[in-house]
Protein backbone atom coordinates (compact mmCIF):
# COMPACT_ATOMS: atom_id res chain seq x y z
CA UNK A 1 0.00 0.00 0.00
CA UNK A 2 1.22 3.47 -1.12
CA UNK A 3 2.33 5.30 2.15
CA UNK A 4 -0.14 8.47 3.63
CA UNK A 5 -0.15 11.64 2.15
CA UNK A 6 -1.13 14.69 4.67
CA UNK A 7 -2.38 17.92 2.35
CA UNK A 8 -2.58 21.43 3.70
CA UNK A 9 -5.54 23.05 1.88
CA UNK A 10 -5.97 27.51 1.54
CA UNK A 11 -8.61 28.94 0.32
CA UNK A 12 -8.53 32.67 -1.26
CA UNK A 13 -11.47 33.78 -0.05
CA UNK A 14 -12.38 34.02 3.93
CA UNK A 15 -16.49 34.37 3.21
CA UNK A 16 -18.32 31.92 4.89
CA UNK A 17 -20.08 31.02 2.01
CA UNK A 18 -17.07 30.47 -0.39
CA UNK A 19 -17.30 28.20 -3.86
CA UNK A 20 -13.63 27.77 -3.06
CA UNK A 21 -13.62 26.81 0.56
CA UNK A 22 -16.46 24.37 -0.61
CA UNK A 23 -14.28 23.04 -3.10
CA UNK A 24 -11.91 22.38 -0.65
CA UNK A 25 -14.63 20.53 1.21
CA UNK A 26 -15.45 18.21 -2.02
CA UNK A 27 -11.73 17.53 -2.48
CA UNK A 28 -11.59 16.27 1.07
CA UNK A 29 -14.21 13.85 0.25
CA UNK A 30 -12.75 12.95 -3.62
CA UNK A 31 -9.21 13.04 -2.24
CA UNK A 32 -7.80 9.08 -2.98
CA UNK A 33 -7.17 6.14 -1.19
CA UNK A 34 -4.24 7.23 1.20
CA UNK A 35 -4.67 11.32 1.11
CA UNK A 36 -5.97 13.73 4.13
CA UNK A 37 -6.40 16.83 3.57
CA UNK A 38 -6.79 19.73 5.95
CA UNK A 39 -8.28 22.92 5.87
CA UNK A 40 -6.03 25.63 7.50
CA UNK A 41 -7.56 29.54 7.57
CA UNK A 42 -5.55 32.74 6.49
CA UNK A 43 -8.20 34.50 8.21
CA UNK A 44 -5.37 35.80 11.69
CA UNK A 45 -2.79 36.43 8.82
CA UNK A 46 -1.78 40.01 9.93
CA UNK A 47 -1.10 42.76 6.92
CA UNK A 48 2.82 41.91 5.91
CA UNK A 49 4.72 44.95 7.38
CA UNK A 50 8.70 44.75 7.41
CA UNK A 51 8.83 46.28 11.05
CA UNK A 52 6.06 43.77 12.38
CA UNK A 53 8.42 41.31 10.90
CA UNK A 54 11.33 43.17 12.21
CA UNK A 55 10.35 42.40 16.09
CA UNK A 56 9.51 38.88 15.40
CA UNK A 57 7.42 37.08 13.27
CA UNK A 58 3.60 36.55 14.31
CA UNK A 59 2.09 33.44 16.01
CA UNK A 60 -0.27 32.80 13.25
CA UNK A 61 1.98 33.16 10.11
CA UNK A 62 4.90 30.79 12.08
CA UNK A 63 1.83 28.58 12.86
CA UNK A 64 0.71 27.93 9.13
CA UNK A 65 4.24 27.55 8.13
CA UNK A 66 4.86 24.77 10.48
CA UNK A 67 1.63 23.29 9.35
CA UNK A 68 2.57 23.54 5.36
CA UNK A 69 5.95 22.28 6.16
CA UNK A 70 4.91 19.39 8.47
CA UNK A 71 2.55 18.66 4.96
CA UNK A 72 3.69 16.56 2.17
CA UNK A 73 1.64 18.40 -0.03
CA UNK A 74 -0.52 21.91 -0.75
CA UNK A 75 -3.85 22.57 -2.06
CA UNK A 76 -5.12 26.09 -2.78
CA UNK A 77 -8.26 27.31 -4.31
CA UNK A 78 -9.01 30.66 -5.08
CA UNK A 79 -10.97 32.75 -6.43
CA UNK A 80 -10.56 35.97 -8.82
CA UNK A 81 -10.45 39.57 -7.80
CA UNK A 82 -9.78 42.01 -10.43
CA UNK A 83 -8.00 39.79 -12.77
CA UNK A 84 -5.81 38.75 -10.13
CA UNK A 85 -4.77 36.95 -6.39
CA UNK A 86 -7.08 37.95 -3.74
CA UNK A 87 -5.13 40.35 -1.89
CA UNK A 88 -5.61 38.16 1.59
CA UNK A 89 -4.10 35.12 -0.36
CA UNK A 90 -1.27 36.84 -1.76
CA UNK A 91 -0.53 38.76 1.59
CA UNK A 92 -0.59 35.36 3.23
CA UNK A 93 1.85 34.07 1.07
CA UNK A 94 4.04 36.82 1.28
CA UNK A 95 4.16 36.16 4.57
CA UNK A 96 5.45 32.73 4.48
CA UNK A 97 7.57 33.35 1.96
CA UNK A 98 9.79 35.32 4.56
CA UNK A 99 9.97 32.90 6.89
CA UNK A 100 13.27 30.99 7.26
CA UNK A 101 13.03 27.77 5.84
CA UNK A 102 10.14 28.54 3.27
CA UNK A 103 7.91 26.35 3.62
CA UNK A 104 6.47 26.25 0.06
CA UNK A 105 9.67 25.04 -0.87
CA UNK A 106 10.20 21.68 -2.80
CA UNK A 107 6.16 21.35 -2.17
CA UNK A 108 3.97 20.04 -4.79
CA UNK A 109 1.08 22.08 -5.17
CA UNK A 110 -2.79 21.25 -6.73
CA UNK A 111 -4.73 24.48 -7.89
CA UNK A 112 -8.14 24.67 -7.94
CA UNK A 113 -9.80 28.26 -9.56
CA UNK A 114 -13.77 28.94 -8.84
CA UNK A 115 -15.24 31.89 -9.84
CA UNK A 116 -19.05 32.82 -11.04
CA UNK A 117 -17.58 34.02 -14.70
CA UNK A 118 -17.39 32.16 -18.03
CA UNK A 119 -13.15 31.69 -17.17
CA UNK A 120 -13.47 30.24 -13.49
CA UNK A 121 -10.20 32.43 -12.27
CA UNK A 122 -7.76 31.72 -14.85
CA UNK A 123 -5.79 34.48 -14.35
CA UNK A 124 -5.44 34.20 -10.61
CA UNK A 125 -4.39 31.16 -11.18
CA UNK A 126 -1.64 31.86 -13.87
CA UNK A 127 -0.53 34.35 -11.29
CA UNK A 128 -0.32 31.89 -8.53
CA UNK A 129 1.65 29.55 -10.78
CA UNK A 130 4.03 32.77 -11.60
CA UNK A 131 4.26 33.48 -7.67
CA UNK A 132 5.57 29.65 -6.70
CA UNK A 133 7.96 30.04 -9.27
CA UNK A 134 10.03 31.82 -6.81
CA UNK A 135 8.91 30.13 -4.03
CA UNK A 136 10.46 26.97 -5.95
CA UNK A 137 7.30 24.85 -5.80
CA UNK A 138 5.71 22.84 -8.13
CA UNK A 139 2.58 23.66 -8.87
CA UNK A 140 0.72 20.74 -11.35
CA UNK A 141 0.39 21.02 -14.72
CA UNK A 142 -2.95 19.57 -15.47
CA UNK A 143 -5.40 18.70 -15.14
CA UNK A 144 -6.21 22.57 -14.49
CA UNK A 145 -9.66 22.73 -12.58
CA UNK A 146 -11.59 26.24 -13.50
CA UNK A 147 -14.50 26.32 -11.89
CA UNK A 148 -16.43 28.44 -13.90
CA UNK A 149 -19.96 29.90 -13.32
CA UNK A 150 -19.50 28.43 -10.16
CA UNK A 151 -22.89 29.74 -8.46
CA UNK A 152 -24.46 26.82 -10.86
CA UNK A 153 -21.80 24.12 -9.63
CA UNK A 154 -22.88 24.26 -6.09
CA UNK A 155 -26.28 23.86 -4.22
CA UNK A 156 -27.36 26.02 -1.46
CA UNK A 157 -25.45 24.20 1.11
CA UNK A 158 -22.17 24.75 -0.63
CA UNK A 159 -22.10 21.24 -1.70
CA UNK A 160 -20.25 20.38 -5.27
CA UNK A 161 -23.09 19.07 -7.64
CA UNK A 162 -21.91 19.42 -11.07
CA UNK A 163 -20.31 15.44 -12.00
CA UNK A 164 -17.87 17.07 -14.08
CA UNK A 165 -15.96 19.18 -11.88
CA UNK A 166 -15.49 16.18 -9.13
CA UNK A 167 -13.83 14.18 -11.88
CA UNK A 168 -11.24 17.34 -12.68
CA UNK A 169 -11.11 17.91 -8.54
CA UNK A 170 -10.44 13.98 -8.08
CA UNK A 171 -8.14 13.33 -11.41
CA UNK A 172 -6.05 16.81 -9.70
CA UNK A 173 -5.92 15.04 -6.19
CA UNK A 174 -4.30 11.97 -8.27
CA UNK A 175 -1.97 13.67 -10.03
CA UNK A 176 -1.28 15.41 -6.89
CA UNK A 177 -0.40 12.36 -4.90
CA UNK A 178 1.21 10.99 -8.25
CA UNK A 179 3.84 13.71 -8.20
CA UNK A 180 4.32 13.90 -4.35
CA UNK A 181 5.15 9.97 -4.08
CA UNK A 182 7.68 10.42 -7.12
CA UNK A 183 9.28 13.52 -5.95
CA UNK A 184 9.42 12.04 -2.65
CA UNK A 185 10.79 9.09 -4.35
CA UNK A 186 13.13 10.59 -5.84
CA UNK A 187 14.16 12.28 -2.66
CA UNK A 188 14.78 8.74 -0.90
CA UNK A 189 12.11 10.11 1.50
C1 LIG B 1 -14.54 39.53 -8.05
N1 LIG B 1 -14.95 38.53 -8.91
C2 LIG B 1 -14.23 38.28 -10.07
N2 LIG B 1 -14.46 37.15 -10.82
C3 LIG B 1 -13.70 36.87 -11.91
O1 LIG B 1 -13.88 35.85 -12.54
N3 LIG B 1 -12.70 37.73 -12.28
C4 LIG B 1 -12.41 38.87 -11.60
O2 LIG B 1 -11.50 39.58 -11.94
C5 LIG B 1 -13.20 39.17 -10.44
N4 LIG B 1 -12.94 40.28 -9.70
C6 LIG B 1 -13.53 40.42 -8.46
C7 LIG B 1 -13.08 41.42 -7.61
C8 LIG B 1 -13.60 41.52 -6.34
C9 LIG B 1 -13.07 42.57 -5.40
C10 LIG B 1 -14.59 40.62 -5.91
C11 LIG B 1 -15.15 40.71 -4.50
C12 LIG B 1 -15.07 39.65 -6.76
C13 LIG B 1 -16.06 37.64 -8.56
C14 LIG B 1 -15.59 36.46 -7.77
O3 LIG B 1 -14.93 35.54 -8.60
C15 LIG B 1 -16.76 35.77 -7.10
O4 LIG B 1 -17.32 36.67 -6.18
C16 LIG B 1 -16.39 34.47 -6.43
O5 LIG B 1 -17.56 33.78 -6.07
C17 LIG B 1 -15.57 34.69 -5.19
O6 LIG B 1 -15.09 33.46 -4.71
P1 LIG B 1 -15.67 32.79 -3.38
O7 LIG B 1 -15.70 33.84 -2.31
O8 LIG B 1 -17.06 32.30 -3.73
O9 LIG B 1 -14.72 31.68 -3.10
Amino acid sequence: MAPPLKVIALSGSLRAGSYNTSALRAAQALAPEGMTIEIASIADIPFYDADVQAQGIPASVAALGDKIRAADAVLIASPEYNYSVPGVLKNAIDWLSRLPDQPFAGKTVGLIGASMSLLGAVRAQYHLRQIFVFLDALPINKPEVFIAQAHQKFDAEGRLTDEMTRGFIGQLLVSLAAWTRRLKAAEGV
